[in-house]
């Protein structure tokens, strides 16, 4: 059944999930989750260790497997995914079946200014590349997973999503 209490950002790394996710939470009095913080608490370790160790598809498993058990709960919530969670293991229809999805659908030269160095070293997908790398990454990432994203029930377009302006 569908929860309209749950609700699940979803977008590429950097579109300001978290951020946006934050505010809505505290706008709504509902609890704020960020899924890569769940994942980490579960596994004792930050996602680029995870990643480091045991590789992306050990990550993957885990970030289902958590993404599961939150949509599973009885409570409401906003949660804020991380980048690739929709497009894998069927995620995408599991979001859609338990709550409203929405997608943060922001430029991808917008993105490339929020992913300061501090960001690039949290997300290890793009670990050790320069900024031409990094750029085809993201235009490559976008074309393969927007399709997942478009799924959303909700989609939020925007130059520069700012929470303020959203939640009005
Ligand atoms: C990933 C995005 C990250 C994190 C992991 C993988 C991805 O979350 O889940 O590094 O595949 O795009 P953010 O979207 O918060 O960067």
């Amino acid at each position: 059944m569908i929860d309209p209490k749950k609700i699940v950002l979803v977008g590429m790394p950097g579109s300001g999930k978290s951020t946006l996710g934050r505010v809505l939470a505290g706008k709504l009095n509902f609890p704020f989750y960020d899924l890569d913080d769940l994942i980490e608490e579960k596994e004792g370790k930050k996602i680029a260790r995870i990643f480091a160790e045991k590789g992306e598809g050990y990550f993957r498993k885990l970030e289902s497997s958590v993404l599961s058990e939150r949509l599973a709960g009885g409570e409401a919530f906003v949660l804020a995914t991380g980048g690739g969670a929709p497009c894998y293991n069927e995620n995408m229809q599991r979001i859609n079946s338990k709550g409203v999805s929405v997608f943060l659908d922001v430029p991808l030269n917008h993105i490339l200014q929020r992913l300061t160095q501090t960001a690039l070293d949290i997300r290890p997908l793009f670990s050790g590349m320069d900024t031409s790398e990094i750029i085809l990454k993201l235009k490559n990432m976008y074309v393969e997973r927007s399709p997942f994203y478009e799924q959303a029930k909700i989609k939020l377009r925007g130059e520069d999503i700012s929470p303020e302006l959203v939640i009005a």
